[in-house]
């Protein structure tokens, strides 16, 4: 069941230097309890289009376009509306957990107020509640937990907690931005870990946003590579590994250290991302593509399926792949 639609969606910012389209024409759907990865280097435009979704676009930020949430459009709610969705059918959470988490409170008191607010629970059943979800996000000891301040508690644990309280109101979609970067490796698995089981559990739809393509094989069904803005490719997960279509995807592969270590640039593809300002025309990613042709500057090219799994916006990749599906050899009649 398709739980949220894009269609279209657009984030414009205006500074100082001029406008700066942060996402363009984004659009994808995500069903339930399936991961959605969204995918690509640092100023592709990832956070932008997930915070739009939240309502959480900074002032100089114009956004249109559609998100259509079991039929409602979640870019033409109001604040009031879109609080209580966000609570309790869509929430999200960060790299640094302290951006859900109030440091001068106790753990305890946050997590039951988000209940207490939202499902009406009394204090007793709140208590009772957190507890339990404390438990399910595998915080050992959880009632001594309550009376902690999140500073009192490992980088995992806080991680663990701000899991805790995202997931309280059981909301259908789960929005996961660079969840593990600033994690150890060992943490990041055990934090990955606990999001699909949750996931089973829960029947929760995940919309994983990170650069890691290792955190993208572990954990995704389908995946949305973005670069510049724009939808670059779309596939499931196993046909992107196994064939990556768009030039900026298998530079994105290519570029996998072979031992697993942090990394937050992907140095094998030569060049840096585009200036978000508006002002260039055609692919974003031109200048840095091996397989550049003068139509590469000319218009974006359009975003096309190139088999039932696989869809990609490339002037020269679109054409050869999709090519030989019509220059099949046809069965000669003899
Ligand atoms: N308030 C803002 N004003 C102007 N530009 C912004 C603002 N917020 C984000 N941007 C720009 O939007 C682009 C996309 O940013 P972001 O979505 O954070 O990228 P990602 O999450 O993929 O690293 C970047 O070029 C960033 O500089
Ligand atoms: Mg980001």
């Amino acid at each position: 069941m398709t739980i949220l639609t894009v269609n279209n969606m657009n984030v414009e910012f205006a500074t100082p230097d001029g406008r700066v389209k942060a996402v363009n024409n984004l659009s994808y759907s995500i069903s339930a309890g399936e991961t959605l990865g969204i995918v690509g280097e640092s100023g592709s435009g990832k956070s932008q289009s997930v915070f739009a979704l939240m309502g959480l676009t900074a002032h100089n930020g114009k956004v249109s376009g559609e998100a259509n949430l079991h039929g409602e459009n979640l870019l033409a709610m109001s604040k009031r509306q879109l609080n209580h969705i966000r609570a309790e059918k869509i929430s999200m959470i960060f790299q640094d957990p302290m951006t859900s988490l109030n440091p001068f409170m106790k753990i305890g008191k946050q997590l039951c107020e988000v209940l207490i607010i939202h499902k009406g629970l009394s204090r007793v059943e709140a208590q009772a509640e957190s507890i339990r979800m404390l438990d399910a996000v595998r915080i050992p000891s959880p009632e001594t937990r309550l009376n902690q301040y999140p500073h009192e508690l490992s980088g995992g644990m806080r991680q663990r907690v701000m899991i805790a309280m995202a997931l309280l109101c059981r909301p259908e979609l789960l929005i996961a931005d660079e969840p593990t970067t600033a994690l150890d490796v060992t943490v990041q698995a055990q934090i990955l870990s606990l999001l699909r089981d949750l996931q089973h559990e829960f029947n929760t739809a995940i919309l994983l946003i990170t650069h890691d393509m290792g955190v993208v094989a572990e954990m995704c069904d389908r995946v949305l590579v973005m670069y510049g803005g724009n939808r670059m490719e779309q596939a499931d997960t196993e046909s992107l590994f196994a064939h990556p279509a768009h030039p900026y995807t298998q530079g994105l592969l290519n570029a996998i250290p072979s031992v697993s270590e942090d990394m937050d640039r992907l140095p094998t593809i030569p060049g840096s991302p585009p200036s978000a300002l508006i002002n260039h025309k055609g692919c974003p990613f031109k200048e840095r593509c091996q397989h550049y042709k003068p139509e590469c500057s000319a218009s974006m090219p359009a975003f096309l399926p190139i088999s039932q799994q696989q869809a990609i916006a490339c002037h020269v990749a679109g054409q050869q792949t999709v090519t030989p599906l019509f220059n099949q050899p046809t069965t000669q009649s003899a």
